[in-house]
């Protein structure tokens, strides 16, 4: 069976490297308001996106987190144009899974429009260490918001072949 959305959804990777080139703002406009389409759990929407195309920002992010989480590789957002920092209110039971919900979305609505992405949660490190106050400010995280999951956006400049699916995933009870 295919339609256009079955297509996009099996044609998605995480694509680890982009062209220079920057997304056209008409692009993330609706990535942006496709992720505000989302389901969440009693429409409580408790999420929050954070688009961050100044690169010395990133570079920020990126030399915590490595920091943080004691990493070798050169960069955790792969030199995107665009990296989006979803971040998602305290205390609230289904914050972190709306927030997946919201991340996926975003992944489709990027691969329909022929671009590529890739969901990253190595981010997290640069908000587990002593600066997580700082990181807050300079992301513009609402109050009682924390970092979620980030997502690095733009043209592909790699194919990757799909990941391997575990059919015994799935089980009947009929
Ligand atoms: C919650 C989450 C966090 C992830 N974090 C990272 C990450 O920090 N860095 C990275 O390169 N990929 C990250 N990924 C991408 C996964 O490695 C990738 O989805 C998986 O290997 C399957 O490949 P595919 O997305 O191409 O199907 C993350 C994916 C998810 C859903």
């Amino acid at each position: 069976m295919s339609n256009p959305v079955l297509e996009t959804i099996s044609e998605r990777r995480s694509i680890r490297a982009y062209k220079k080139e920057q997304i056209t703002q008409e692009q993330l406009d609706a990535i942006l308001a496709s992720a505000l389409e989302s389901p969440s759990a009693r429409n409580r929407q408790p999420w929050h996106m954070t688009v961050v195309r100044n690169k010395s920002v990133v570079a920020e992010v990126n030399a915590e987190a490595k920091k943080i989480l004691k990493l070798d590789r050169e960069d955790i957002f792969y030199d995107a144009p665009t990296v989006v920092f979803i971040s998602a209110e305290k205390g609230w039971q289904w914050s972190k899974l709306d927030a997946g919900i919201l991340v996926q979305t975003m992944a489709l609505a990027a691969q329909s429009l022929g671009l590529g992405s890739v969901i990253l949660g190595l981010p997290a490190g640069a908000f587990q260490g002593p600066r997580e106050g700082y990181f807050n400010e300079l992301l513009k995280f609402p109050p009682n918001y924390e970092f979620a999951v980030a997502i690095s956006i733009g043209v592909p400049d790699a194919a990757k072949e799909a990941h391997e699916q575990e059919p015994d995933k799935i089980k009947y009870v009929d």
